[in-house]
């Protein structure tokens, strides 16, 4: 219809961990951006007068055809739910109907597929699949560990002088900083022709708990120690429900497995830099200042 401004994103999960990133960096490149959300204060309160608004639910069917009117590409981001399939798929469907022209999907860990693999692999690949028979030309981003949510309780433990826990034994893993996988996924929803399929994302090398320690050790210049007891979140009865320490506990078996430590060069292939370093990450948050008023 002559009139629509078809250059406007959608991203879905906005108001998350990895959305704001996302949202951010498409704004940077002078992209109009609409966001979906169930709570337009919170979205206001991150994104000010920067973006639209679309308030609404993955469950409305409705308030999603609403969300994806005039707009050309999606970001098709979500929690790990026990609906998530039929949540990404409803999003998938209306974006077809719209006559969408791109979505990104931000999927799960690659070596959280497969038949030995965990829950939200298995509900991922059966989004993937829906989105590669949809017709809209798509790319699924498959990034590792992310370090702002795999690291946040070790540096917790080395600020406090306490050990870290090698929760997944001497297990490698190539985490990749959020920031590179916001970076991809803007590259991808902006580049003017994409070619469909899976990318998977990864930091630049893997490294062990016992790594990690001796990473911050160097930082810091005082020992940092390891010990192999689990860590007091992961214990029943922790910080998390009985969904999520299930789902947490597929995760720490496969990781043990050493399936998250493989390196791709994908960050570097796309973006045409390295990914960030954990160095750099670790660097950032333990000479940090904790905030005015902090404990
Ligand atoms: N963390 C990792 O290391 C890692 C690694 C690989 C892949 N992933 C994938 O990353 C994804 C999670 O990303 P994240 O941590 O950034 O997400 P998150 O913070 O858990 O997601 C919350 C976002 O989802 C939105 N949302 C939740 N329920 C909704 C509903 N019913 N309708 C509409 N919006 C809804 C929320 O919006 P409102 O509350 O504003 O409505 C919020 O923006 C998962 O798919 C996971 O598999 C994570």
């Amino acid at each position: 219809m002559p009139g629509i401004d078809r250059s406007i994103t959608l991203v879905t999960g906005a108001t998350g961990k990895l959305g704001p990133l996302i949202v951010r960096g498409l704004l940077k490149r002078g992209t109009a951006v609409r966001v979906l959300s169930r709570r337009r204060e919170a979205a206001r309160d991150l994104f000010g007068s920067s973006v639209e608004i679309a308030v609404g639910d993955f469950t409305d069917r409705d308030s999603l055809r609403a969300a994806v009117e005039g707009v050309s590409r999606v970001l098709l981001l979500g929690p790990i739910s026990a609906d998530m399939v039929e949540n990404q798929i409803a999003v998938v469907r209306v974006a077809a109907a719209a006559g969408v022209t791109r979505i990104v999907k931000i999927s799960g860990s690659d070596w959280t597929f497969g038949p030995d693999g965990t829950f939200s692999g298995a509900a991922h690949e059966k989004i993937e699949k829906h989105l590669l028979a949809s017709g809209v030309p798509a790319v699924s981003l498959r990034p590792n560990g992310w370090m702002q949510v795999s690291l946040p309780s070790a540096i917790e433990s080395i600020r406090a002088g306490q050990p870290l826990h090698a929760a997944h034994g001497n297990a490698a893993v190539s985490y990749i900083d959020a920031r590179d996988i916001a970076d991809v996924a803007v590259a991808q929803l902006l580049v003017p022709t994409i070619t469909p399929g899976v990318l998977v994302l990864t930091g630049g090398e893997a490294l062990t708990t016992r790594d990690l320690a001796g990473i911050a050790a160097l930082t810091l210049g005082r020992p940092v120690e390891v010990t192999d007891t689990a860590p007091p979140a992961l214990v029943a009865g922790g910080h998390v429900n009985e969904f999520e320490l299930s789902i947490v506990q597929q995760f720490i078996r496969i990781l043990a497995s050493g399936r998250a430590a493989p390196v791709t060069d994908t960050v570097e292939r796309v973006l045409g830099r390295k990914p960030r370093t954990v160095a750099a990450y670790l660097a950032e948050h333990l000479t940090a200042q904790p905030a005015k008023g902090a404990a």
